[in-house]
This record gives structure tokens, sequence and C-alpha cells, in this order.
């Protein structure tokens, strides 16, 4: 293909941005693959996400390229080959590119958080760029702060954008999962498991702090999916010593029965109280230690470990791959139709787009809500 008949085609612009979740590898193999197979439209894959683009406005800003040498070397490079030439940050995806990856944790183009993509001068500088390389559509797929940034750029550009949830954090009320929320909770599981049996060994209580930034979504359901007696998480409100001192009075009671361990997961965003940093699972440890220092059960011991970036990488769920053929599916829709922007969402079973800025479904805040109730009656001994 020359490089005429490439732009002529218009293609897509596709990137990653924020953190990345387990999925995010098969949403880009989809999107390659329906839009050469099903579209017959070229994708550009952005490497580092927004910061490909702002680096790629730079090299043209000092002099390194042109847009016509950029669009040469972007024909001429194609799949795997562009992806291993480091100045090169768009790459035209191929088949190959995208060629075992549906299973894979992390995302071959890489991810990125971009502070220089919030000005407005670079913004405008960025849109030109995309209208300069005659791109069609764009699609973002991230997390709120990657869908704000994608919004916006509608916004101001008039280009059409698909924004694709993508965070473990399942904190885009908009949508009942975005990609990496169930792989995220298997990890937990399995985590849970191992942790589980050294608690059980040991007579101990086990303090897991888990992410999720602002919402307990992810640790609510991994709580349920792995059976931890304990999740505290920030829609909860603080969680003060006297919640504390109930939840080690509520262990001591159960060790009385005959139970030979427990586990508390703590999502990141908890906190003890407004004015105090104090938060996270060394802290609700060392607190409920203090606690059993002063109670029947003087010598429950406690542990405590952060998860961390391991809920982030792994394989993804089945369920993740397919929620991401999916979405590239509502995603090329509306980029075949060549109007709607907005974002791809499953709602109540349904696959579809909702515009920027939608509502949140009004089910979300009461699901958490009724799972969190639910847990508590699964877990009390
Ligand atoms: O948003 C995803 C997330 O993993 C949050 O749960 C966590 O707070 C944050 O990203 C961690 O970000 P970073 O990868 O920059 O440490």
């Amino acid at each position: 293909m020359t490089t005429n008949q490439l732009f002529d085609q218009r293609p897509v612009a596709l990137l990653f941005s924020g953190g990345d979740s387990p999925g995010m590898n098969a949403f880009l193999r989809a999107a390659v693959r329906l839009g050469m197979n099903r579209n017959e439209v070229p994708v550009l894959g952005v490497m580092d996400g927004y910061v490909g683009l702002v680096r790629t406005v730079k090299q043209i800003e000092a002099g390194e390229t042109t847009i016509e040498k950029l669009r040469r070397s972007i024909a001429r490079r194609p799949g795997t080959f562009g992806l291993r030439v480091k100045k090169q940050h768009i790459v035209l995806m191929d088949h190959e590119s995208v060629s075992g990856i549906v299973v894979k944790g992390g995302i071959e183009l890489r991810t990125a958080r971009s502070q220089e993509f919030r000005h407005p001068e670079r913004r405008r500088q960025v849109i030109q760029l995309l209208r300069d390389l005659n791109v069609r559509a764009v699609i973002v797929c991230g997390g709120d702060g990657s869908l704000a940034g994608a919004e916006i750029m509608q916004r101001e550009s008039g280009l059409q954008v698909i924004g694709v949830p993508g965070t473990i954090d399942n904190d885009l009320p908009i949508t009942d999962y975005s990609l990496g929320v169930q792989s995220a909770i298997e990890t937990l599981v399995r985590a849970v498991d191992s942790i589980k049996d050294t608690a059980r060994s040991h007579r101990r209580v086990m303090v897991l702090e888990t992410m999720g930034r602002d919402s307990g979504e992810l640790t609510q359901l991994a709580a349920i999916a792995s059976g931890a007696e304990f999740a505290l998480i920030p829609e909860d409100g603080f969680l003060t010593n006297d919640r504390i001192r109930a939840m080690a009075e509520e262990m001591e009671t159960s060790f009385k029965r005959g139970r030979t361990h427990s586990i508390v997961l703590v999502a990141e965003g908890v906190k003890m109280d407004k004015q105090s940093w104090e938060s996270g699972a060394w802290v609700v440890a060392a607190k409920l230690a203090e606690a059993f220092r002063h109670g029947p059960y003087k010598d429950i011991e406690t542990r405590a470990s952060v998860l961390g970036h391991l809920q982030r990488g792994g394989r993804p769920a089945p369920f993740d791959s397919i929620l991401a053929a999916e979405f590239a599916e509502v995603a090329w829709h509306a980029i075949a139709q060549g109007k709607d922007s907005g974002i791809t969402v499953l709602q109540n079973g349904a696959y579809k787009l909702v515009p920027f800025g939608s509502s949140p479904v009004s089910e979300r805040a009461a699901r958490l809500q009724r799972l969190h109730l639910q847990h508590l009656a699964l877990s009390r001994w």
C-alpha cells in the first residue's frame, strides 16, 4: 500500500491511557482485526497513549520530522517492525502485530499518563496532527481521567472520539464492568487463597490492601468471590477506632467459636478520618493488634500485605477478553456510521454507546450497597 493509499482510507487512531488493565491487549487485537477484516479501515496504534501524540508534535516542532516524512515512515514501517522503531510513536497495525495477544496481560502499545495533554495549546497541536494524518476517528481506552481527556478532545476537535472503559477500579458508574475488573478479581481470589493457607496455619488475622483508588467496588466483589470475611471500602465512610474495635471483637467471638483465621481486605481509598493520612493495610493491622491486646484473645496475631500492582497484571479472564471484543464491536459500529462519539458500555446485559457525560446508571450505587449487605451476611460466624 502506498502512503497516499493508506491515508486516503482515513485511518482510525487507537491509544491506551492511564493504568493498564488485563483485557486491553484483547481490545487492541479486536479493534485492529474488526477494523481491517470487517470495515477495511486501517488502524494506527499510538504508543504510550496521549504522550505518544505529544512526542510526535514535539518532533515536528523541533524540525526532526515533517508530516510528509511521518506519513511515509508510518506507511513503510508497519506492524511489529514499526513497534520496535524507537522514535516512531504512531504505528500502522497489521494482523501479525496483534497475533497471540488476546491472552496476554499488559498492553503492546504501552500506556502513560500525560500532564502535557492537559495544556490547551498542546491539545490543539495534537488535534492538528490527527487532522494532518487524515484520521476519521480516535479510540481511547482507559479509566475516568483518560475518558475525560477523550471527551475534551472530542469537544475541541469535532473529531469522532470513542472512549472504552478500561480500569480494574470499576469506578465508571456508566458501565456494569470495565475491562480488567474480572481479571483483577480472579487475581485477588488467588492471592486470598494463598494467604488463607498461612493464616490458618498460624491462627492469624491477615490484612490485605487492595487497589481501587476512591472506589470500593473491586474490593467488595473480590471479598465475596474469595470468602474474605471483611471488606473495608471508602463508600462506608471513615474507618474509626470504634469500627476497628468492633471488628476485633467480632473476630474474637468467631475465634472462640472455632474459626482459625480471618482475612480483611482494605481498599486503598479507606481513610481513618478526615484529618489523618493514616490508611492502608499496615495501619489497620497495627490497630487491630492493639485492640486484641486489650481483649480476651491477646495472642491473636495480625500481619499486613499490600497487593499493589500484581492486581493489574496477568492473563485476562475470559470475561474480559469477551468484553473487549464486544466493546470493539460497538466502537466499530459507531465508526462505520461515522457520526456519534461516546463511550462503549455494558448496561444490564446490553452493549451500547452512550454519550460522553451520561449520568451514572442508577443501579450501580444500589448494587454496591446490596453487595455490601450480602457480604456481611455471607461472612459472619
Ligand atoms: O486506576 C488504576 C489504579 O491501579 C488504581 O487502583 C491505583 O490507585 C492506581 O492506578 C495506581 O497507579 P500507578 O500505576 O500510577 O501506581
